[in-house]
């Protein structure tokens, strides 16, 4: 299961169908029933002329359930800015609380990506930052006709400065990090070992676009048993070593652990603790 869902304005809605689909959007949102999932809509960006009339619109309609609202191609710290401003009046006038609406960033243009600092530090309101391998390999030249398995094999994945430069830019800015789609839907193995590359680097999830996406998607970024398992040994080792023993680093099999290893395993049994995992006994 996903817990967090976006319904779309941008790239998967047909020019002409722009302007209807947000009463469609507003529709689904009010009448659906999205449990507690974190609830966001895509606008469109702003080098069209749809993005204040999506925020008008779809804030103003539905802004009470809606946790969120997802800016594509932002290209520098301004772009952000300019959605939190309309906002805030959305909100006044909706008589929702100021701020109540999140903001996710999408990188997906070379120009994005050389600003992605500044865009990670430029609102309270933001909540992640999320790469579009599609959008950018467009923007950069890259010779593909689609996302698959062909980038994220190649000897050395050549997203991999993008994964480091974005990775940096949001954990400096306290942002969920998100890796964006995987164009080839039915080639779940191939989806399973892009997504690899991008938990590898410390990636906290990646877009499903279906439901058989998902559930490779949940395994991929959540703990295995083991490593949940080695977690809670470490931290318990770590306690009786810092606490009892009265020593900062101490060995737990072949391996020493300090503060920075107590860090670590904290991070992962909390990704399984809210993965619903339980320690084994
Ligand atoms: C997503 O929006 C992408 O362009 O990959
Ligand atoms: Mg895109």
């Amino acid at each position: 299961m996903a817990d967090f869902s976006f319904l779309d304005l941008e790239d998967s809605v047909a020019p002409k169908e722009k302007v209807a689909a947000r009463t469609k959007v507003i529709n689904a949102i009010r009448t659906l029933d999205w449990d507690e999932r974190v609830l966001c809509v895509r606008v469109n960006a702003w080098d069209t002329r749809w993005t204040y009339g999506d925020v008008i619109e779809v804030v103003g309609g539905a802004g009470e359930r809606l946790d969120e609202v997802m800016l594509p191609k932002v290209r520098r710290a301004s772009d952000v800015v300019a959605l939190d401003l309309l906002l805030s009046q959305v909100e006044a006038n909706a008589g929702l609380p100021i701020g109540h609406i999140g903001i996710e960033a999408q990188i997906e243009t070379a120009e994005g990506l050389i600003n992605v600092e500044e865009i990670c530090a430029a609102s309270p309101r933001l909540e992640s930052i999320v790469f579009g391998p599609a959008d950018f390999a467009a923007s950069i030249g890259m010779p593909v006709t689609t996302i698959d398995e062909t980038i994220h094999d190649a000897p050395s994945n050549p997203f991999s400065y993008v994964f480091a430069k974005i990775l940096m830019a949001g954990r400096a800015n306290g942002l969920h990090v998100i890796d964006g789609p995987f164009l080839k839907v039915r080639d779940l193995d191939a989806l399973r070992r892009a997504a690899s590359i991008s938990a590898s680097y410390g990636f906290d999830g990646k877009w499903a676009l279906t439901p058989d996406q998902a559930i490779v998607l949940n395994d991929v970024y959540s703990p295995s048993q083991e490593l949940f398992d080695k977690s809670y040994d470490i931290l318990d080792a770590y306690r009786v070593a810092t606490e009892e023993n009265l020593t900062g680093a101490v060995m737990f099999g072949d391996e020493m652990i300090d503060e920075a290893s107590a860090k670590i395993a904290n991070s992962f049994v909390s990704r399984g603790v809210r993965a619903g995992m339980k320690r084994s006994s």
